[in-house]
């Protein structure tokens, strides 16, 4: 179990590339699994070269599900090489699908790619119960046979996938991208109602394009797909990742706990546009220029008007957390109302270990300034719980030891790198 020891209080400067996305790299690894390798012949290897990867273990996992099926993965750093060419198993072990939440959209990469899959219910961080309901009831309205025996899921497609008109209750991010990868190869057309419009569900698209895939209206809320006889990559292409907009937050959020000034390079601002008033709201100086993002923290935080969680192109779930970290020493109260997950507030606990004065129950959590946080011990809960404990852990007085970084791995490239890079005091014990 690792842990990030900080010493905090430093002011935070300087200029960072930022990572690609944890959650738009997941699902074009699975859309891999679909695409039909090469003819075998030199000149033809079906290899894809995806660049700009996250090196997150996130994205790791997902490389042994697709070694596990046959595919080879292979490449170094930012780049990540799979040859789905001799994909032949469709079988997902448990202790891979338990290790991440996007393992279950192999689902309909395997189900596209041929015909069955078996698998167990995903992983992920635990934010309250996270179903798969609209998942496996949309799979079975293309005409996927799905049985769910305690959690063990087997599923054929005896008539291969047929499209249909699928209208979510809800527009689940995982459950769009699952429709996608099953509906690019069935017959005929799927339109998804109501279908996420995060910026991944873009990038997706955008692959499974560049491979022969016919989609249109990702971003929007209607999604159209046409399916084709086979995916292809072509070789002589590199498909690059989207940047991810919640290490960009997260790193906003650090410099605003500490004071200082970050200028952030290789982002898409327009993905922040619900994220970058609330950084105006606390009293930073932002600017956007191309694909940077500029952020000067000059005075003590103010409060932010409430924050309410949405989905895209709303305020994100995901940043809830580490935003919530500066505002802990504001000038005054700022309301967090989450709307998307049950559980999103056991970062919590450590923040007010640390002298945070939270009042978090339900849905709401308030939360009124103090003067400072003073360094404590604590463990990651998930995630991006763990990333807001380490960026309150920057600007408190004192030292921090934070466990079970395990979790804050999965998402973020070289964090203690990364901060160390802008003056933090921080060291993996
Ligand atoms: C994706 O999770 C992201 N993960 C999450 O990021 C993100 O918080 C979430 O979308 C919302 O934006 C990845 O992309 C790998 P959902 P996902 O399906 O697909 C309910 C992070 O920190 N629901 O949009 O699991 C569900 O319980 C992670 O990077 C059902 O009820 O999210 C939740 O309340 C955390 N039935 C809501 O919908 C279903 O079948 C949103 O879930 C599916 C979802």
């Amino acid at each position: 179990m690792g842990k990030l020891i900080i010493n905090g209080g430093k002011r935070l400067q300087g200029e960072l590339s930022l990572q690609g996305s944890k959650n738009a790299v997941l699902p074009v690894m699975a859309a891999a699994a679909l695409c039909t390798g090469g003819n075998g012949s030199a000149s033809s290897t079906g290899k894809i070269t995806l660049t700009n990867c996250p090196v997150i273990s996130d994205r790791f996992c997902a490389g042994r599900i697709l070694s596990s099926l046959g595919a080879r993965v292979t490449g170094s750093g930012n780049t990540c090489l799979i040859d789905p060419t001799y994909i032949d198993n469709s079988v997902i072990e448990s202790s891979l699908m338990r290790s991440m939440r996007s393992s279950v959209i192999f689902m309909g990469a395997l189900l596209g790619r041929t015909g069955h899959c078996t698998l167990c219910y995903p992983g992920g961080c635990d934010l309250g119960p996270r179903p798969i309901d609209m998942h496996l009831s949309s799979l079975r309205k293309m005409g996927a046979v799905i049985e769910d025996e305690h959690g063990k899921i087997e599923c054929t497609a005896p008539k291969g996938l047929s499209g249909c008109r699928i209208s979510l209750s809800f527009p689940s991010v995982g459950a769009t991208e699952n429709i996608m990868l099953a509906a690019a190869t069935a017959q005929g057309e799927t339109i998804i109602s109501n279908a996420a419009r995060e910026p991944e569900i873009c990038c997706l698209a955008d692959f499974l394009r560049l491979c022969g895939g016919r989609i249109s209206g990702d971003g929007g809320g209607r999604i159209v797909i046409s399916g084709v006889e086979k995916l292809t990559f072509p070789e002589e292409e590199e498909f690059s990742i989207i940047p991810d907009r919640i290490a960009a937050t997260t790193y906003l959020s650090a410099v605003a706990c500490t004071g200082g000034e970050l200028l952030l390079t290789d982002c898409n601002p327009v993905h922040l546009e619900a994220v970058i008033p609330v950084f105006e709201q606390m009293g930073c100086y932002v600017r956007c220029f191309g694909s940077s993002i500029y952020i000067h923290r000059r005075e003590r935080v103010k409060p932010a008007e409430t924050i309410r969680t949405m989905v895209y192109p709303g305020f994100p779930t995901d940043t809830q957390a580490v935003v919530m970290s500066p505002l802990c020493t504001a000038s005054g109260t700022t309301v967090f109302v989450e709307n998307i997950f049950e559980n999103r507030y056991r970062h919590t606990d450590a923040l007010c270990r640390m002298g945070a004065d939270i009042r978090a129950e339900g849905k709401v959590a308030v939360v009124t300034g103090v003067k400072e946080l003073y360094g404590t011990t604590a463990d990651a809960p998930d995630l991006r719980g763990g990333a807001a404990i380490v960026c309150a852990a920057l600007g408190a007085n004192g030292t921090s030891e934070i466990y079970r970084t395990e979790y804050i791995d999965r998402g973020y490239e070289d964090i203690d790198g990364n901060l160390r890079s802008l003056g933090a005091d921080i060291t993996r014990g």
